[in-house]
């Protein structure tokens, strides 16, 4: 064939981190079938969707074989009902993110990878180490990327005042909190070093809220909106995969707001054109299960499995502390990173647990070179596992 491709292929890994994963642990799997593996590698969901959840996308569906209420192409944008549940839950943060500034989608990691779609080559800014979606997504696009280092010294939380020398002038800056991999998370003194500096340099930050569920701490912004500045600088995109378990179900947002300008130019004017070309809209069930984890019902029921999930997140911090292993995350977050042994990179760690005691983790050097010597492992498997991988662990750990 004649055609050119995206030459800018050749500058991102081969496989996606967690297509890599499972590939070796297939072939592991494979080579041992009697082997009990115990995966704390993606941060997949295990427990099964909240019943309210289930009821209202069962409903929605009877209505599609009815012809009084069936429905076809959905709204691009997201059904009112929905946009409305989530601004409401924006109000009960404190914060008012009007619904016409949110975008419904089938989760965060396309709108993630897709935003780079309505922004030109700018300068980015991302921590080292990060998920692997916003690198990839800009290499994929040419852009020019400064990382800035997540260290055991900044407790993984780089800033503003750490970068490279450079104006940094309209960089787009990408920040995740709780973070993905590290569970580290930003204070309101943080986010707002990050939201002075993009408003300062004319740069636009890319908010990822997927964990945001999964703080516990008083007093942490559960969303960019609540730093003074940050509607004049910020896109947020969330998630509702992580606090209502819609991984195998698909939904997220994205809230653009209506005044969000770069120079004369609207970027919710952008995503919108950018949406209607390119995106038909999440399926109607799928919005009013949406709609249903948003509900009393729904958040009391989500926050239930998200208590499970951390007291997994307890029992594996509970082993670091006994060991006097260093670590971040498990408190606001359902990941717990760590650091590996002394000697180790974090794919010869990953290779020794999986060999030695079936247990598959994801190494950090997938999230960056600042992941070499640090190790993820999730706390959304079950009660079961944790248990019985703690016990794996405390004898070769
Ligand atoms: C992870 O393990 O980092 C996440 O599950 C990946 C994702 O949310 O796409």
């Amino acid at each position: 064939m004649d055609i050119k491709t995206n030459t800018n292929f050749a500058n991102i890994k081969e496989t996606y981190l967690f297509s890599e994963i499972g590939s070796r642990v297939r072939a592991y799997q494979e080579a041992h079938p009697e082997a009990s593996i115990i995966r704390m590698g993606i941060g997949d969901v295990t427990l099964p969707l909240p019943q309210v959840v289930v009821e209202a996308m069962v409903k929605a569906s009877q209505e599609m074989g009815c012809k009084e209420t069936f429905r076809g192409y959905p709204p691009e944008y997201g059904y009112d009902f929905l946009k409305d549940a989530i601004s409401i839950r924006y109000g009960s943060m404190g914060v008012s993110v009007e619904p016409g500034s949110i975008f419904v989608s089938d989760g965060a990691k396309s709108d993630l990878g897709n935003i780079v779609d309505i922004l030109g080559n700018n300068p980015v800014i991302i921590p080292d180490p990060v998920y692997p979606v916003y690198v990839d997504s800009n290499t994929m696009n040419g852009n020019n990327i400064t990382y800035i280092n997540g260290t055991k010294e900044n407790g993984f939380l780089p800033l503003p005042s750490e970068l490279p020398s450079g104006d940094h002038k309209g960089s787009v800056i990408y920040l995740c909190s709780p973070n993905n991999p590290t569970g580290a998370v930003y204070s309101t003194e943080g986010l707002t070093a990050w939201v002075d500096f993009a408003l300062k340099t004319g740069s636009l930050i890319i908010y990822d809220s997927a964990y945001d569920a999964f703080i516990a701490e008083e007093g942490i912004p559960h969303t960019i909106y609540e730093i003074p500045g940050a509607f004049d600088c910020a896109i947020e995109i969330c998630s509702f995969s992580k606090f209502a378990g819609f991984t195998g179900v698909r939904c997220g947002w994205t809230v653009i707001p209506t005044t969000l300008k770069a120079g004369e130019v609207s970027l919710h004017a952008l995503w919108k054109r950018r949406q209607a070309t390119k995106f038909n809209g999440v399926s109607y069930p799928v919005q009013r299960a949406a709609q249903a984890a948003l509900s009393d019902e729904g958040v009391k029921a989500c926050a239930q499995n998200i208590a499970y999930y951390k007291q997994n997140a307890k029992l594996i911090t509970e082993l670091l502390d006994k060991k006097g292993i260093f670590y971040t995350g498990g408190n606001n977050s359902p990941y717990v990173w760590l650091e590996c042994p002394e000697g180790c990179s974090s794919w010869e760690f990953f290779d020794k647990l999986l060999n030695e005691v079936q247990i598959v983790g994801t190494p950090g050097e997938g999230f960056g070179k600042g992941g070499d010597r640090y190790f993820r492992l999730t706390a959304f498997g079950s009660k079961e596992n944790t248990i019985e991988a703690v016990k794996r662990l405390e004898n070769i750990i």
